[in-house]
């Protein structure tokens, strides 16, 4: 059997040593990883399991004899690396937003869409998408096959890791300087993050909606199903790790909170804590660095006519990133034997 050679992009960075962690505590079956990043990491160590890899530069990589690169080196940089990487024979699953809304490329979350996999014949790319996005959707596709979602609004609460290392810096150096009566200039963020949230996550598009927001649409659309409505407003607060959502749906047919607590309970890759009497529901510090989709505060929305609420939390580096990707290349190695 050939050797499986498995490469990093973006291996110096918040989702690419998310990956390379992954990779080694399942396992994965690789004859051999390589790290890339930037020039500037040339050289550079960074953990494989119990093992440090030297970091290679992207821009000189050759993916010739490579199976699979799981890239996270940001948009512009896929967009030029990922079809070369393509074109060379290698299998790339891609964690930037670039390719998601293309046609021929799928967008795949493996506990809801797993099919759509097979797709990534047409152009040799697969799509991950947004971290808010996978986290509920997760949690959304057990009680969409049941009750069917005609509408769902959605307000997020992001993690600053979800910006990038730099972005945890910002957080930490400007919380610091709050301490000694300082400000620090925001960098990674429009506004100062430290004992704030700001509404705002990505560009502003022409109608007033945030390019986060959008994603959270029509990623919704693409992989669950294109008749649900989505309304999002995305938030970035000052939490490192984890990103929080409360979610409001409204069904075509009825749901009870007890049926959907059931329906949750017995899905993949979901975990309920929902004891609201005894202060049994999940916050984001309580969860990072664990791979499922928490679910808590489940109830009806009398409001409408079939409607539930929740509290829907993850991991947005392991679940909303990283592990999604890594579960994406497991099912190329399983079932199309790359
Ligand atoms: N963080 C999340 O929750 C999350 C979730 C889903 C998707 N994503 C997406 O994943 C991408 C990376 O996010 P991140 O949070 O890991 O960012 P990050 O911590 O800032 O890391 C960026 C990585 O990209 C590398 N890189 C930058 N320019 C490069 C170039 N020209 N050639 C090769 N490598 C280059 C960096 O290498 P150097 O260290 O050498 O600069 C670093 O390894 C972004 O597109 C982001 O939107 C992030």
């Amino acid at each position: 059997m050939a050797r499986r050679k498995i490469a990093v992009a973006g291996a110096t960075g918040n989702v690419g040593r998310e990956i390379l962690n992954i990779l080694a505590e399942r396992n994965f079956p690789a004859d051999e990883v390589v790290a890339l990043a930037s020039a500037n990491s040339l050289g550079k160590k960074v953990s494989y399991g119990d093992k440090e890899l030297t970091v290679q530069v992207l821009d000189d990589y050759d993916f010739t004899g490579t199976s699979i690169a799981l890239f996270s080196p940001g948009g512009k940089v896929s967009a030029v690396h990922a079809p070369r990487a393509a074109a060379q024979g290698c299998v790339v699953v891609d964690n930037t937003s670039h390719f998601r809304m293309e046609k021929d490329i799928p967008l795949v979350v493996p506990e809801v869409n797993p099919e759509a996999i097979a797709d990534y014949k047409k152009r040799g790319i697969i799509a991950n998408p947004n971290c808010s996005t996978i986290q509920m959707l997760v949690a959304l596709k057990p009680l969409h096959d049941v009750a069917k979602i005609k509408r769902i609004v959605v307000a997020t609460y992001q993690a600053v890791s979800g910006a990038g290392k730099e972005a945890m810096d910002e957080l930490y150096d400007s919380t610091k300087k709050i301490y000694a009566n300082q400000f620090l200039e925001p960098k990674k963020f429009s506004k100062r993050i430290a004992f704030n949230v700001i509404p705002q996550i990505d560009v502003f598009m022409d109608d007033g909606v945030t390019k986060e927001e959008w994603k959270m649409k029509v990623e919704t659309q693409k992989i669950l199903d294109p008749n649900i409505k989505v309304e999002a407003t995305c938030v970035r607060v000052p939490v490192f790790n984890c990103h929080s959502e409360a979610v409001n749906v409204e069904f075509e047919k009825p749901i009870s909170a007890s049926q959907a607590r059931k329906l949750l309970d017995d899905s993949e890759g979901v975990v309920v804590i929902d004891r609201p009497q005894e202060m049994k529901f999940v916050t984001p510090v309580e969860i990072s660095t664990q791979d499922p989709v928490f679910v808590s505060r489940i109830r009806e929305d009398k409001s409408v006519a079939h409607g539930l609420s929740l509290w829907v939390v993850s991991d947005n580096l392991r679940k909303g990133a990283a592990l999604n990707a890594v579960q994406i290349a497991e099912v190329l190695v399983k079932k199309h034997g790359l």
